[in-house]
């Protein structure tokens, strides 16, 4: 969101232009626009653990009508205020992951149950979540070195 300090227009990628006039606020929504925008990402919602980089592991370009763009995924948005906590917040979330799995036996109580929808009422709350619970069964892995420590 973004307060707009003196008269000024903004034209958009695809030509459509904005007047805003100073006093307005803008809200401007890259979750949609562009992170889950098929236009820009194929198949926005699947998880796709390449989806940024080509097969020889160099960086992959995105385009959108035929424009390489500069921002293809903004969760910690853009410019001068991006997010100065998203290497404590991405380095927290790796953490979690590996302590979860290096500690623990994981199974899914239902193999079969498909994969929830996300929540779209938590769009911009940090990480999304899904519409509703999965269930698992965990126990503490029994080659666990360092809870046997
Ligand atoms: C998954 C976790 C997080 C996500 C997705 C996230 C996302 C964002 C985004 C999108 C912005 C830009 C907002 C804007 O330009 O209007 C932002 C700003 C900010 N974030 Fe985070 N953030 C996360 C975690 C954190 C953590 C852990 C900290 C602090 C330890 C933090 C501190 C900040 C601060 C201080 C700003 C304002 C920066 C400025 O305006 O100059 N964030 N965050």
């Amino acid at each position: 969101v973004r307060a707009v300090l003196e008269d000024t227009s903004l034209r958009t990628s695809t030509g459509t232009e904005f007047t805003l006039r100073r006093g307005d606020r803008v809200a401007l929504f890259p979750h949609l626009s562009v992170q889950m925008n098929p236009e820009i990402h194929e198949e926005p919602h699947k998880f796709k653990y390449d989806r940024f980089v080509n097969p020889d592991g160099t960086r992959k370009d995105f385009y959108r009508n035929g424009k390489k763009l500069k921002f293809v995924s903004m969760p910690w948005g853009a410019g001068v205020s991006t997010c100065p906590g998203r290497f404590f917040a991405s380095a927290e979330m790796k953490l979690f992951v590996f302590l979860m799995l290096s500690h623990f036996d994981l199974e899914l109580v239902d193999e079969e149950e498909e994969i929830p929808a996300i929540d779209i009422s938590r769009w911009g709350f940090g990480t999304m979540q899904p519409v509703r619970d999965v269930r698992f069964r965990h126990r503490p892995r029994q080659d666990d070195v360092v809870t046997a420590c």
